[in-house]
């Protein structure tokens, strides 16, 4: 069975090709970073307008990179929600109308529900088509942390995820953005800020962390950016030569919490699994603190190859599969669908 999906959520076109749920045959993703770094951040009307352009050249190009037509793909999968409307308005009117035009059962995956399906995806490959796809012990307690999301979910199997706990404002990838902001370094903020953090002196300047209540499962980052915003003014005639302290003091407040917190739920709900996703996910310093803390917990990180962290449609399709199978077991009948796009299996706490 071969899915073919689109992701159009934020800035991010992409399309990409599952076979069988484990082969991964295209993974296009056309970054609009260009066009909306010099504004600091994501401009949605610039977004959706790139996104109608982009859309057909990345589904072509998925299936010429997998050899394949149209007259190939059994089922298409998109991102429904939750997203800028007007990007998720461009890839979900073109994946329906691609599945009507072909009599083709049109999968609705929930943005998050694809984040927690990455951390299938394994090793470290030259070429996304040799990526693995492998199964997780379950129960998994999964952190997805990106642009718009903080969460953690507990998982008794890849498609029942429970909410435990998720940012009270900013999500920390928005902290990240925020920050380069400041620092006029432009969008996105996380793989520039990573860069210079990793020559700063992380304990140079003293920034607070949001801990909550003490057993508290859920994250603030508000205040940390108010806080790098008064360091930035007080630093102001001295700023280039603090930028990569500010970058590496900020980091480590945020993996520190982002850690603390993950670790916390794995403990209280006995994990065999802590998974990382979502674009943050991609951050050196937050996947190997994990790494450390899970290890010494007894329990197995999860986390995608970085370029499987920030929105990709490999995520979708893998989702899109991983609902099939459970609804009929490996042997999917096409039946299992319906035309229009099904529900998320998210349930809040
Ligand atoms: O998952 P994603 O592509 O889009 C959303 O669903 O939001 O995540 C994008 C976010 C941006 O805020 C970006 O700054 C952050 O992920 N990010 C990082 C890194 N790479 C991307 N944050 C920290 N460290 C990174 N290396
Ligand atoms: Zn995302």
């Amino acid at each position: 069975m071969r899915i073919l999906a689109i992701e159009s959520s934020c800035d991010e076109t992409a399309a990409a090709i599952l076979a069988n749920g484990c082969q991964l045959l295209a993974n296009v993703v056309d970054s609009q970073v260009a066009v909306h770094h010099p504004y600091g951040g994501v401009v949605p009307e610039l977004a959706s307008r790139k996104h109608i352009e982009n859309i057909q050249p990345v589904v072509e190009e998925a299936l010429a990179i997998a050899r394949l037509s149209l007259d190939d793909i059994d089922a298409v999968a998109v991102t429904q929600g939750p997203g800028l409307i007007g990007s998720l308005l461009v890839g979900l009117s073109f994946a329906k109308a691609l599945a009507w035009a072909r009599d083709l059962p049109c999968i609705g995956i929930d943005h998050l529900e694809a984040h927690l399906a990455s951390p299938m995806f394994a090793g470290t490959p030259a070429d996304d088509t040799r990526l693995e796809v492998r199964e997780l012990r379950y129960p998994c307690v999964a952190l997805v942390v990106s642009g718009g999301h903080t969460s953690i979910y507990w998982q008794a199997s890849p498609t029942e995820s429970r909410l435990l706990g998720r940012t009270l404002d900013d999500a920390a990838g928005e902290a990240f953005d925020k920050v380069a902001k400041l620092l006029g370094l432009g969008y996105p903020g996380g793989p520039v800020i990573t860069r210079l953090a990793a020559k700063g002196d992380a304990h140079r300047f003293a920034l607070p962390r949001a801990w909550l209540d003490k057993e508290s499962l859920d994250f603030s980052f508000s205040g940390l950016k108010t806080a790098v915003a008064l360091l930035v003014r007080e630093q102001h005639d001295d700023l280039a030569a603090s930028q990569a302290d500010i970058c590496a003091s900020f980091q480590e407040a945020v993996v520190d919490v982002l850690v603390t917190k993950t670790m916390r739920a794995a403990m209280r709900h006995n994990a065999a699994t802590v998974a990382l996703a979502g674009g943050v996910a991609a951050n050196p310093r937050l996947r190997a603190r994990l790494a450390k803390e899970a290890a010494a917990a007894g329990m197995e990180l999860a986390a995608p190859p970085p370029a499987f962290c920030t929105d990709n449609a490999a995520m979708v399709a893998l989702a899109a599969w991983l609902r099939a199978d459970r609804i009929s077991g490996l042997d999917l009948g096409m039946d299992v669908y319906s035309r229009s796009c099904v529900g998320t299996t998210i349930t809040a706490r």
